[in-house]
């Protein structure tokens, strides 16, 4: 195909922050007494801040009110943007900065297609925004992966149809969301998980323009 835009998710394919989603939120299970470990950590990848505070409710076999569900979310998310507030450029995964400067070099336009309300600073503090023609994340959409809504927004504000487009992603809702959309999927893991996506590569040091052409 010849590729017009690629549209990149951000946790587990750009920056690894699931080590900082994994302590905030251990901190509020910990506080509600709940067993929270790090494999139940991987039902939060890809999904909403809301969705993974009532993952980890339903863990516990705890109720909240509303109300308190959004406090409780509210405080989880002040430890984890104290801890993102530190991140560094090189905590950017290997490959990434890379392969973002290969293909803007190569004419093809880069968006970021993310579920977190929080990536302007990561993208800030790890050096990262310049690389992007366009970002749209949690802050813009309304609907979650596996619906398209992230992606379609980010392919129509670069101007490419969404058969021109690729999508880079490390989580099982999110590649359904880009093949929803109408797009060829890269998957960043392990490809007896990411089975649905067209390609799966262990990162994005693993990636090259002939192989994005090839898709
Ligand atoms: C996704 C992560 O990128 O963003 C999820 O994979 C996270 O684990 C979601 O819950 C929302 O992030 P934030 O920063 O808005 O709480
Ligand atoms: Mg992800």
């Amino acid at each position: 195909m010849n590729v017009k835009a690629c549209i990149f998710d951000l946790d587990g394919v750009i920056v690894d922050t699931a080590v900082y989603h994994f302590k905030s939120w251990k901190r509020l299970a910990d506080e509600l007494g709940i067993n929270f470990t790090e494999h139940d950590n991987e039902r939060l990848k890809g999904v909403s801040r809301m969705r993974s505070l009532e993952i980890i409710l339903e863990i516990g076999n705890v109720t909240k009110t509303e109300a308190e569900q959004q406090e409780l979310a509210a405080r989880k998310n002040t430890w984890y943007t104290e801890m993102i507030s530190k991140m560094k450029p090189e905590e950017v995964l290997p490959g990434a900065r890379e392969f973002l400067e290969l293909v803007r070099n190569a004419g093809i336009k880069t968006a970021l297609g993310s579920a977190s309300k929080n990536s302007g600073i990561i993208l800030e503090k790890t050096n990262l925004t310049k690389y992007f023609d366009v970002i749209i994340d949690g802050n813009h959409v309304t609907k979650a992966k596996p619906d398209p809504e992230v992606f379609l927004k980010g392919a129509e504000a670069v101007q490419a149809q969404p058969t021109d487009c690729v999508v880079f992603e490390d989580a099982i809702a999110g590649i359904e969301a880009g093949l929803a959309g109408g797009m060829k999927v890269v998957g960043i893991g392990k490809p007896e998980i990411l089975n649905k996506a067209n390609l799966v590569v262990s990162g994005l040091d693993k990636m090259d323009l002939n192989k994005l052409n090839t898709l």
